[in-house]
């Protein structure tokens, strides 16, 4: 995925920095098309994953709809074309402001999360003498099997909306005459690479679509959010998911009543493999069973290994020795959880080497921080 004339200008390039490989990510999103397109199915590319500019821009052109969950979120989709009328705003805390943001720029539809924020969208929208379309985000107890941090559809999750509260729900709506219930949303959690969880969020649905049925509710949407995994561990192996087994796997499984859109909201799998974290070895300094491999990125520029004990796949793009050693590969901030990596064979590596950190695409760029005041990391493409 990188080439040798790549590797060529990542020396004459300030590091660490990402680079995304654009051709990729067009080759993605086609196949994310020709796999949705027999069915219908309306694709929200979810922001939070990437909102690099010249990210957005792409998939923007390729007519898929956005999914934010920030005020900020939902102008920047705006800004890079996206169509208001495709934008989803969830979130379990939107704020006065965020809200009106989305009132102002009559986006698609409201995720709501619980029935004091269905309380204040309707007095919002009141004030502007408008109706706000939404759906209700419900919590469907389908466990993702993954990581407990990006787990979100079980009982005990903040997000949501439990069943025990349906009843509550729907007579409530009946008196909030600035809302338009108009889907029901689900998200269980993100990477997940074993299709049978989905298996078992269709079945949920239909089980509670039928319970709403028999309420003598029909929205016109269903949304069931993203999740969809990527292969860390080889990424030249899978660098696009298999997205004709997951859309044909809905298409199996879930029940869509007559004039019923089914909706999705994909960001890893949309982004994850077309981006490389790119950094130098600064220092290589002896430990006790392995050696230090202490790069010029951290975890400032990709927080995924410190907070979910991610795992990468890392390159050293430059060395040519015929040798290997064992390496902890980490970053220079001044925390213990900043590392890549530990006890990683890598061929021997000395100062000045250019590393690729794979399959960073999404959910790096975006929770880059500056803490120890560093610089914030910048961005660099191949097309
Ligand atoms: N829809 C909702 C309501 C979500 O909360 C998320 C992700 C998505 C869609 C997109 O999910 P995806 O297709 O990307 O799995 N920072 C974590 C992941 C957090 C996911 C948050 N929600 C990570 O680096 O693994």
């Amino acid at each position: 995925m990188i080439s040798p004339k790549d590797i060529q200008r990542f020396k004459e390039i300030k590091t660490p920095f990402y680079f995304y490989n654009l051709a990729l990510l067009e080759e993605t999103l086609q196949v994310v098309k020709k796999a949705s397109n027999p069915y219908n199915y309306h694709v929200h590319y979810a922001l939070k994953a990437n909102s690099n500019n010249k990210i957005l821009t792409l998939i923007q052109s390729y007519g898929f709809g956005a999914d934010c969950v920030s005020g900020n979120e939902i102008k920047k989709a705006i800004e890079c074309n996206f169509p208001a009328s495709s934008i989803a705003f969830a979130g379990v805390g939107k704020s006065d402001e965020e809200i009106n943001i989305a009132l102002d720029n009559e986006i698609f539809c409201f995720n709501c999360e619980s029935i004091p924020e269905m309380e204040v969208i309707n007095e919002l929208a009141k004030a502007k003498n408008k109706i706000a379309t939404i759906a209700l985000r419900i919590n469907p107890n389908v466990n993702a099997k993954t990581h407990h941090y990006i787990t979100t559809g079980l009982e005990e999750n903040k997000f949501g909306i439990n069943p025990w509260e349906f009843e509550t729900v729907i007579e409530t709506l009946k008196k909030l005459t600035h809302l338009k219930l108009i889907g029901l949303h689900f998200h269980i959690g993100s990477q997940i690479t074993d299709l049978n969880v989905f298996k078992g969020l269709c079945l949920r649905v239909n089980e509670i679509q039928e319970w709403f049925y028999n309420h003598q509710i029909i929205v016109e949407h269903i949304n069931v959010g993203g999740g969809l995994g990527v292969n860390y561990e080889n990424p030249e192996q899978s660098p696009i998911p298999d997205f004709e087994a997951f859309f044909g796997l809905f298409h199996q499984f879930l029940q869509l009543r007559p004039q019923q859109h089914l909706h999705f909201e994909l960001g890893r799998s949309i982004v994850a493999q077309c981006g490389n974290l790119i950094t130098k070895v600064l220092y290589v300094k002896k430990g006790l069973n392995t050696s230090f491999m202490i790069l010029d990125a951290g975890m400032t520029e990709l927080i995924r290994p410190a907070l979910y004990q991610a795992s990468h796949s890392i390159k050293n793009l430059t060395s040519t020795s015929k040798t290997t050693e064992r390496y902890d590969v980490v970053g220079p901030i001044c925390e213990s959880s900043d590392c890549f990596a530990k006890a990683l064979l890598l061929p021997t590596t000395v100062r000045g080497d250019i590393i690729a950190i794979q399959t960073a695409g999404a959910y790096g760029e975006v929770m880059a921080s500056r803490y120890n005041l560093r610089d914030l990391v910048t961005a660099h493409y191949s097309f």
